[in-house]
């Protein structure tokens, strides 16, 4: 994720990167051509003032130590609340925000919790360089959009490892079946934009046809609870860190 919000905010913000390894700092600048980024190899930061992102890994994040006060923490941490970060680091204001991977093409969906008006300007200004921003009411949300969108790039992921490797078993090539489900993905994005995913379902499901059998096997197969349930564990999860 990290990778993904300095790619989408390099040449917009004036950006400094801090992390614990200095060599995998100096090749994460070079491979993602980040030329005017600042770098500290530190596992102490100086929060003075700043608008900070964090985007370490929820077990992490009290294994560095912080001093001084920031103006704003945005934190990506699945499962840590606001109470929690205000025990390890001390802030102006506190924002959580749940990006996904699609941030890394500007295409990003990310879910935002503040309560405070200024800090909605600003995340808006900061995170729609990713993709859209989406704002919640309530801290507990973010756990809930997480599971939704933070981890559904990965369940997408399995739908269309799933679809190409069906398309080969139905004789198709494994590129020409790639070609076909990334076009299937990106046609499906611009219907859902203007139409409800039930009737593009049902648009798609003559009475006794093809699109009718297959639906019956994945009905028979759970595949609606299957995300619901699926969904429900990442939520318990993320409520539990
Ligand atoms: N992946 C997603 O799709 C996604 C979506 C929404 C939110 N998030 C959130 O984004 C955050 C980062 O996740 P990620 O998937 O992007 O992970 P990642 O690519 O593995 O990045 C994790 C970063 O945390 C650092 N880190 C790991 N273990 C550490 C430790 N013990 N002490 C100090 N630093 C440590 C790593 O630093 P080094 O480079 O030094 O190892 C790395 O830069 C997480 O809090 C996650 O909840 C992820």
């Amino acid at each position: 994720m990290a990778k993904a919000i300095a790619c989408g905010l390099n040449n917009k913000f004036e950006l400094e990167i801090i992390g614990r390894n200095k060599q995998k700092l100096e090749s994460f600048i070079k491979d993602n051509n980040l030329a005017n980024t600042i770098i500290h190899a530190t596992n102490k930061i100086n929060l003075q003032d700043k608008i900070v992102i964090l985007a370490i890994k929820p077990y992490a994040f009290d294994s560095f130590k912080y001093k001084n006060k920031a103006n704003t923490i945005y934190s990506i941490m699945a499962g840590i609340s606001i109470e929690r970060l205000k025990n390890v680091l001390d802030s102006e204001y506190y924002c959580r925000v749940m990006p996904n991977i699609a941030s890394l093409v500007g295409e990003g969906t990310n879910i935002i919790y503040t309560q405070n008006l200024e800090v909605e300007k600003n995340a808006s200004e900061i995170f729609s360089a990713l993709g859209k921003c989406i704002f919640v009411e309530k801290e507990q949300l973010i756990n809930s959009a997480g599971a939704v969108s933070g981890s559904g790039t990965a369940y997408l992921g399995i739908v269309a490892e799933a679809m190409i490797d069906a398309g080969v078993r139905e004789g198709l090539s494994l590129d020409s079946s790639k070609e076909i489900v990334r076009s299937l993905f990106s046609g499906f994005a611009k219907l859902f934009e203007i139409k409800e995913a039930s009737e593009i379902r049902l648009d798609t499901t003559s009475p006794n046809g093809t699109t009718a059998e297959a639906i019956c096997v994945l009905e028979n197969r759970a595949i609606r609870s299957a995300f619901i349930d699926a969904i429900h564990n990442a939520n318990k999860k993320a409520n539990s860190i």
